[in-house]
């Protein structure tokens, strides 16, 4: 996809996502966040993209990361907010304020799963959410980013240049 090449996409995992492999492992399965984070690189290497993984516990520094996105160069974000997804305004606003496109992604299907789940205060502000694959979500949710236009090709969409009207 000529479209990808060397497009970097930060992939935010966050809370309790570092323990991946033992937390919880009927609901996560047993892949560690190392793991996840190593197919995801291939999977974008695969496809002329970077993919750089960072993971916290903390909402203020998912925050930092989500509003320097575009000023350290990444094209797009492809974020777990775990737990936060459920309640942190913080992260949305963020997420609202930039212009780098997000998806937003989960190992399980959190629509089947606990009331207080079904709810996401995230995904009015993402691009899309995709949910209930494991981590083969991650790599869906990198499909997904790659596919949308650049802002930069976006603009050159935006501004045609006239074409001569044909005369009737
Ligand atoms: C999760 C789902 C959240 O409800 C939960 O708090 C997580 C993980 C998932 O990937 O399935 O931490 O985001």
């Amino acid at each position: 996809m000529a479209r990808s090449r060397n497009r970097p996409v930060l992939v935010l995992h966050g809370p309790n996502l570092n323990l991946l492999g033992t937390r919880e492992p009927a609901v996560y399965g047993r892949v560690s966040l190392a793991e996840i984070n190593r197919a995801v690189q291939r999977h974008a290497a695969a496809r002329g993209a970077r993919a750089v993984c960072r993971q916290s516990n903390h909402e203020g520094e998912l925050v930092d990361w989500i509003q320097s996105a575009a000023h350290e160069g990444f094209q797009a974000i492809v974020i777990n907010p775990g737990a936060f997804t459920h309640y942190s305004i913080a992260l949305r606003d963020a997420i609202a304020s930039i212009s780098v496109p997000v998806v937003e992604v989960h190992l399980s299907n959190v629509h089947a799963r606990e009331e207080f789940r079904r709810r996401s205060v995230i995904a009015p502000a993402a691009a899309g959410q995709i949910s209930g694959f494991g981590p083969v979500s991650y790599l869906l949710g990198l499909d997904a980013v790659l596919q949308r236009p650049t802002a930069r090709a976006r603009a050159g969409r935006r501004a045609p240049r006239r074409a001569a009207r044909r005369a009737p």
